[in-house]
């Protein structure tokens, strides 16, 4: 055990650069507290502060900057964009309850999280757990194990954090009773190894005391050691099977100051480079050789995971952004569908089928959730079924992207297997993920290549393919206006197809309804049967509500560029009721359908449809003849 570092506020304000200089040798241990304010976490919190020296929240920036430059052996910065992806909406004035507390000691540098306890707060926990390397788990040694210890520990163990300590807090309460202490660690023992944590340290303390914190307290002779600060300052950062990991670089950026030099700048996120090691690019998979380890501190003979760097490569090979730079004899996977285990974290319910972004490392892919395979109780570790996931929710799912992803399973490496998932309108995170492993029918099933190809289908009908996409409001007068497109197009000599909503609902989509998830499936299976009509040379007009944005644009980019023309049938609410043909408004208004759109169902207008029809100020023919002038014309 060494003392705590003194360091005058006036050496940290005069000179940060000095100050860091001082301590840039030092690891960095990132930790999280779990428990309640009853179990005494603010006291402890205190006490470890209270003979080290805090450092305030903005220079703890230019501290974790420095870190990064610098490199530690450690993971610290792994998941970090999930706490990027939180700081930024927490300028949006969305709070996150994580504080990170920073202190220090001869021997190590310390970031400590502080989440509150509450119930409902998973989401905090995970944050401050995602970029931690140990979890102090606390027990008021009055009450033992409880609910929430339980739920901390499961936690702790989802982020993937190896280093556990049980600190049963409060032994001056039960007169540091060996029987108390021994009684709540075997209990401990019997669940944690329920949930896979085979290893962890319990210390008898008394934050408020003192015992146990910094020294070995004479109160609890029974007790061996090691004291709170002490395993802190001693307990391996990055276990030792981390210590033969393949190399992995994600791409942040390629670096290109003038046309001598391409570099390729990254955190390590497991292994070690050298110059002359054999190396693949992923997913192309091309291979050459690293010529440079290049840092602001000049070159490097090798580099270490957790070392932020820039390589340059002996070949003009393609890379970028996103991609992996790997162990040529050791490649990660690519793959687009997988097992996962999502925490959901927004106050809006997870949709399954709706696109979210997924960004992993560097990696930034459009991604759909299946409805889950089973939620997981936190209290009782029971797997219950589910339909999809409200804040706090965690469960495993299966997910699917739309171009492949270079991965590993998260228990593996956190950072190419760590996952956010962000909601595509709003730029929230909605979600931190997990991914287990890749479904094996992604690797099975492979894209057949045909030798009569769309243009060679649109060239036989002297056409070029498009989809006009009608969307509005229920009767606006999206089928009547697309009903007599078709019919010019017709006359025209036009192969064409009209896909109507209530037509494609007696077949196709029978098995759907009108609630959110039923509409967004409605929409990808009429977009996947526009883009194979498109495929086979057809002028496709589809006539659907379609009130979401997001699957509107889904949709759109799954054409070529160009060819999706989206068709605003802009009628107001008022006049569509007015209309009302069907007299389906009147039953929405009186209660009798649930869900309607414009009534208690949301219609999302588009922002820049390529064509906006006013019905309130031209005829049905007026804007058909606009519409294919548009298109032909
Ligand atoms: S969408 O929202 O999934 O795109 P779609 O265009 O297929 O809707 O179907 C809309 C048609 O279904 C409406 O024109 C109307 O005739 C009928 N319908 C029945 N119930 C509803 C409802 N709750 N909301 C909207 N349309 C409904």
């Amino acid at each position: 055990m060494t003392d705590p570092v003194y360091v005058t506020d006036a050496l940290i304000a005069e000179d940060i650069d000095a100050y860091l200089e001082q301590h840039q040798q030092k690891s960095l241990l990132r930790f999280i507290t779990c428990g309640s304010v009853d179990d005494g976490k603010s006291t402890l919190i205190g006490r470890l502060l209270y003979d080290s020296k805090m450092i305030f929240e903005d220079q703890l920036a230019a501290l974790e900057a420095d870190s990064k430059r610098v490199g530690t052996q450690g993971q610290e910065i792994d998941f970090a964009l999930l706490v990027d992806g939180l700081a930024a909406e927490r300028e949006q004035g969305i709070t996150i309850d994580v504080a990170y507390r920073f202190f220090t000691t001869e021997k190590r540098k310390f970031i400590v999280a502080d989440t509150p306890g509450h119930e409902q707060y998973t989401r905090n926990m995970v944050t401050g757990a995602s970029t931690a390397d140990l979890a102090v788990i606390l027990i008021d040694a009055r009450k033992g194990v409880l609910t929430q210890t339980r739920r901390h520990s499961f936690l702790a163990h989802l982020i993937g954090i190896k280093h556990i300590v049980l600190a049963v807090n409060k032994m001056d309460l039960v007169g540091y009773d060996k029987a108390v202490f021994d009684r709540i660690t075997l209990a401990y023992r019997a669940f944690a190894s329920e949930i896979g944590i085979t290893n962890f340290t319990a210390i008898p303390i008394s934050g408020f005391k003192g015992d146990n914190i910094t020294a070995l307290s004479d109160n609890t002779p029974w007790f061996k050691g090691p004291a709170l600060i002490e395993h802190l300052e001693n307990v391996e950062i990055g276990s030792a099977a981390d210590e033969g990991k393949p190399f992995r670089l994600p791409v942040q950026w390629v670096n290109r100051p003038n046309l001598d030099f391409r570099g390729f700048s990254g955190q390590l996120a497991s292994g070690k480079v050298r110059p002359g090691d054999a190396v693949r690019i992923l997913p192309s998979g091309k291979t050459t050789t690293v010529d440079r380890i290049v840092t602001l501190d000049g070159d490097l003979d090798e580099a270490v995971a957790g070392q932020s760097v820039t390589l340059t490569l002996a070949d003009e090979v393609d890379c970028s952004r996103g991609d992996v730079i790997a162990a040529a004899d050791a490649p990660p996977e690519a793959a687009d569908q997988f097992e996962a285990t999502l925490v959901w974290m927004a106050d809006e319910a997870m949709i399954a089928g709706r696109a979210y972004w997924l960004k992993l490392a560097t990696q930034s892919v459009s991604a759909t959730i299946q409805q889950p395979k089973y939620e997981i109780n936190v209290n009782t570790l029971d797997h219950l079924a589910a339909k999809t996931l409200e804040l706090n929710g965690i469960g495993v799912v299966e997910l699917s992207t739309d171009k492949p992803i270079t991965f590993e399973a998260y228990g593996d490496n956190r950072t190419l297997g760590g996952f956010i998932l962000i909601d595509k309108l709003t730029n929230a995170t909605v979600a931190a993920g997990m991914l287990h492993f890749s479904l094996r029918r992604a690797q099975n099933v492979h894209w057949q290549a045909t030798d009569i190809d769309r243009d060679m289908r649109a060239g036989l009908k002297n056409q070029r393919p498009a989809l006009l996409w009608f969307t509005g409001l229920s009767g606006s007068g999206k089928s009547t206006i697309a009903n007599l497109v078709e019919k010019k197009l017709h006359r025209m000599n036009r192969h064409s197809f009209l896909l109507d909503g209530d037509n494609v609902r007696h077949g196709l989509n029978r098995d759907l309804g009108f609630t959110e998830a039923d509409r967004i499936e409605n929409i990808r299976r009429v977009g996947e049967v526009a883009k194979l009509m498109s495929d086979a040379g057809l002028i496709v007009i589809t006539a659907f509500i379609s009130p979401f944005r997001v699957e509107r644009e889904m949709v759109r980019s799954m054409l070529p560029e160009g060819e999706f023309i989206e068709v605003f049938i802009d009628t107001p609410l008022a006049e569509a009721e007015k209309r009302d043909v069907k007299g389906l408004y009147k039953k929405a208004r009186a209660g009798q359908l649930k869900n309607f759109t414009g009534i208690d169902s949301p219609y999302e207008a588009p922002e820049n449809p390529e064509i906006r029809i006013d019905t309130t100020a031209m005829t049905p023919e007026e804007a058909a003849d606009l519409i294919i002038d548009r298109l032909l014309g």
